[in-house]
């Protein structure tokens, strides 16, 4: 048994997500950005962008860059997709000599920064780099209240010449969610590999962070919007100037 991080991870990242609709999900960002966005450029920065699943649907329309503290995945993300700018960078403290019109942060990875300090300090840090009028978009974790503590949960991801199987027990200490995730990976001609990454999240709760949101230069709001899990929905902040 290996402790892993997404490092380990980053090969088997697009299978274990290969159901997760990136396509249709970028199509609603883009709904999102057009009746929201003030500015008037299409500078586009992805943190916490992963493989660059959702850049891949937004690099005709918008001059892309990504940003991931995980170069591993960054790497796998740069083969894909070899016209767009990826950066390793830590979303709390990134500094990039840039200011961009959409700013997006998905898949609940504003969860990393677990507490409510480092949320603040990263709203900040992003509305840094976003031009006046330009958008943030977030899609957060759970809250407290939605997330269940206890539950035991099974995943099975496959293709031809892998498979593989998750399981956690949902824990929880204090406000930051504790999953620790155990892979058993098998590939053909391999031997069996079990690798164990423990995912801390912060639950953060949504009038908290459009209060943050607010103090950190956003005219905010909370989306209840369909091709997102409901239970998360999606923050917007438009910078105010
Ligand atoms: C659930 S994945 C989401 C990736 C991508 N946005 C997607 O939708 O597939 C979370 C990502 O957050 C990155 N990450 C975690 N903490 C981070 C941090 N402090 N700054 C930047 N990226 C971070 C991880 O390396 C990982 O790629």
């Amino acid at each position: 048994m290996v402790n892993s991080t997404y490092g380990d991870l980053a090969k088997y990242y697009d299978l274990i997500y290969s159901w997760k609709n990136y396509k249709n999900e970028s199509k609603m960002i883009k709904q999102v950005i057009l009746k929201y966005k003030k500015s008037d450029g299409n500078s586009f920065l992805d943190v916490a962008c992963g493989t660059g699943k959702h850049l891949e649907n937004m690099r005709s329309k918008f001059s892309c860059t990504g940003i991931d503290l995980n170069e591993e995945m960054l790497n796998i993300a740069r083969k894909k997709f070899p016209d767009i700018r990826f950066i390793k960078g830590n979303m709390i403290n990134f500094e990039i000599n840039e200011r961009y019109d959409i700013i997006t942060c998905l898949f609940s990875s504003i969860g990393y920064v677990k507490t409510y300090k480092n949320l603040r300090i990263t709203l900040e840090n992003f509305s840094k780099h976003l031009k006046t009028g330009g958008v943030v978009l977030i899609e957060p974790w759970f809250t407290k209240a939605a997330y269940k503590v206890g539950a035991p949960h099974l995943t099975v991801y496959q293709d031809k010449n892998t498979k593989i199987a998750r399981v956690s027990v949902s824990k929880a200490k204090g406000g930051v969610s504790i999953m620790e995730m155990h892979y058993l990976i098998a590939e053909r001609d391999k031997e069996v590999k079990h690798f164990v990454s423990v995912e801390e999240l912060g639950m953060f709760e949504t009038q908290k962070t459009l209060k943050i949101m607010k103090d950190s230069g956003f005219k905010a709001r909370f989306l209840k919007i369909k091709s997102f899990d409901r239970r998360k929905g999606l923050f917007v902040g438009v910078k105010v100037g």
